[in-house]
């Protein structure tokens, strides 16, 4: 079977993008661009050096959502893209993007949701006092966070966890369940 070719979305410093390029032979997939809407991102670095073509766009050049999604929908087109996976993307994804990826189109989230959605999901958990918190995967609807759950793995929150050492357990769980999650979402999609 072909691979797929889909596109990863990120804003920042792309530890994700870092894990699923890194790991690129396992998947059925083949990541074929960045999009990035910020243009210091720490990502773009990562995109040069595993040879990754990006897309970068500046929110505040276009009059409306509608307009720069309208624009990528056309280079994701371009570039055959059927899949998306947003690693750390920090836009709500509008319904020009969604009219043409719904059900093809992913996040992650580093909390168990529907608990602590939005920004700083780390220090959200942490200023709430549980004992627990951890990683969501999700398809994308025009929500902040709430699409349909594919995957969740938690863990324990210690007594004197700081943000940074959750953060770091955190993304560790990140790296190893987004690229599995991503290849078992692909391989089911074919298989129905
Ligand atoms: C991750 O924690 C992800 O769950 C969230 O944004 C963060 C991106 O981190 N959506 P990185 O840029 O991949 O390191």
């Amino acid at each position: 079977m072909a691979k797929v070719k889909a596109a990863v979305f990120a804003s920042g410093s792309g530890s994700n993008f870092q894990a699923i390029m890194e790991q690129k032979d396992q998947l059925n997939c083949e990541i074929v661009l960045l999009v990035c809407d910020k243009r210091e991102a720490t990502v773009l670095d990562k995109a040069k050096h595993f040879d990754i073509p990006t897309y970068v766009f500046e929110a505040k050049n276009y009059p409306t959502k509608a307009a720069y999604e309208a624009e990528l929908v056309e280079e994701l087109k371009r570039n055959n893209v059927t899949w998306i996976f947003l690693a750390g993307y920090m836009r709500l994804v509008g319904e020009t993007l969604l009219a043409s990826f719904e059900g093809k189109a992913i996040n992650i989230h580093p909390s168990l949701l529907p608990a602590f959605p939005g920004i700083d999901a780390i220090g959200q958990a942490l200023e709430a006092g549980v004992r627990e918190t951890g990683v969501t995967i999700h398809y994308i609807d025009e929500g902040i966070d709430t699409g349909p759950i594919i995957a969740q793995e938690s863990l324990a929150i210690k007594e004197d966890d700081t943000r940074e050492s959750l953060h770091q357990r955190v993304q560790k769980i990140e790296h190893d369940l987004y690229p599995r999650v991503i290849k078992e979402v692909i391989e089911r999609h074919h298989n129905e």
